[in-house]
């Protein structure tokens, strides 16, 4: 069997880890075969679409973002609220030894009390479109090359968010890497007729149920059914599971991008992910792995 790892030189830079190289050989050959014409990618947002850290600053989650839109900034009982669930549970979300089963509930409940916090606040687009300026939110280096050739070669990318949608897409559109064959699957807020926040307009999504649960029954699903390889990329364990919903794939190719607690998460990233990319700021990988497939 050709040995394709070899032919795809930034795959044996230092920060690329691998566990099952047979397995990954694999899986490249059977997508390369494939072609552009059975392939889809499925993206996280946050610290996936954007940076981890920019010289050691962590990035602003979407919902950090909304948090800045000054009738959030300014209410205190809302700052209080969302900044003690934050202390609580990302660390929680983050500990490479609490077993994932043991997450998903507590991840459920932050979620719900974030719906919750965010429901009764009034804003308006303006507001949302003003802070995603404001907070100039970092791209990978490489995102919008990598987005303007998937969508030259007319592969479905979905971008799979357990942030908060409306700031997802904001940031997609204002970046101009929100192209016709991009979709988003995502927490978007529900608004009273009066632009007060009822909460999300479906069941939220957090981070350990982006799978069929969200998938299923969504336009993007009923685009791909065909398409029976996947990239998918992300940060989080729990998004590796993003293309499980989708029974009919044969092929799902995982990129996981690792910063905090490195040491300690590695084996966990390495059995989960078949890529592990350790402290990579760029999509230069996937990029690369892009370009032997096409
Ligand atoms: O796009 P992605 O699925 O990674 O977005 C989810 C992220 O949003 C989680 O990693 C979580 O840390 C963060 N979060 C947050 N504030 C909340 C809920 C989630 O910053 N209220």
């Amino acid at each position: 069997m050709p040995d394709i790892i070899d032919q795809i030189p930034i795959l044996s830079k230092r920060n690329v880890q691998i566990k099952n190289k047979d397995k990954l050989n694999d899986m490249l050959l059977n997508i390369s075969k494939g072609g552009l014409k059975k392939l889809q990618i499925v993206f996280d947002f946050d610290k996936t679409i954007t940076k981890q850290h920019e010289d050691g600053v962590p990035h602003l989650s979407s919902f950090a973002i909304f948090s800045k839109i000054p009738s959030c900034l300014n209410n205190e009982k809302y700052q209080e609220t969302v900044r003690g669930l934050r202390l609580k549970y990302y660390p929680i979300e983050m500990d490479p030894h609490i077993p994932v089963k043991d997450k998903i509930e507590l991840m459920e409940e932050w979620w719900n009390l974030s719906e919750k916090a965010i429901s009764g606040l009034k804003l308006t687009q303006k507001d949302i479109d003003e802070v995603c300026l404001d907070c100039k939110p970092a791209l990978r280096e490489g995102c919008k090359e990598f987005f303007s050739t998937l969508n030259k070669a007319k592969v479905p990318v979905l971008v799979f968010s357990a942030g908060c949608g409306d700031i997802v897409l904001t940031i997609l559109q204002q970046s101009n890497v929100f192209w016709p064959n991009v979709k988003v699957i995502s927490n978007f807020l529900n608004f009273h007729d009066d632009g007060t926040i009822t909460g999300f307009k479906d069941k939220p999504i957090h981070v350990f149920n982006k799978n069929e649960y969200a998938i299923k029954n969504t336009d993007f699903y009923n685009l791909v059914e065909d398409r029976n390889n996947a990239i998918v990329l992300g940060d989080s364990l729990g998004d590796a599971s993003m293309a499980q919903g989708m029974e009919h794939c044969q092929n799902v190719l995982k990129i996981g991008f690792l910063y905090e607690h490195i040491e300690d998460a590695l084996p966990q990233y390495l059995d989960t992910f078949d890529i592990v990319l350790v402290d990579d700021q760029t999509m230069d990988v996937p990029r690369a792995v892009f370009d032997f497939i096409r």
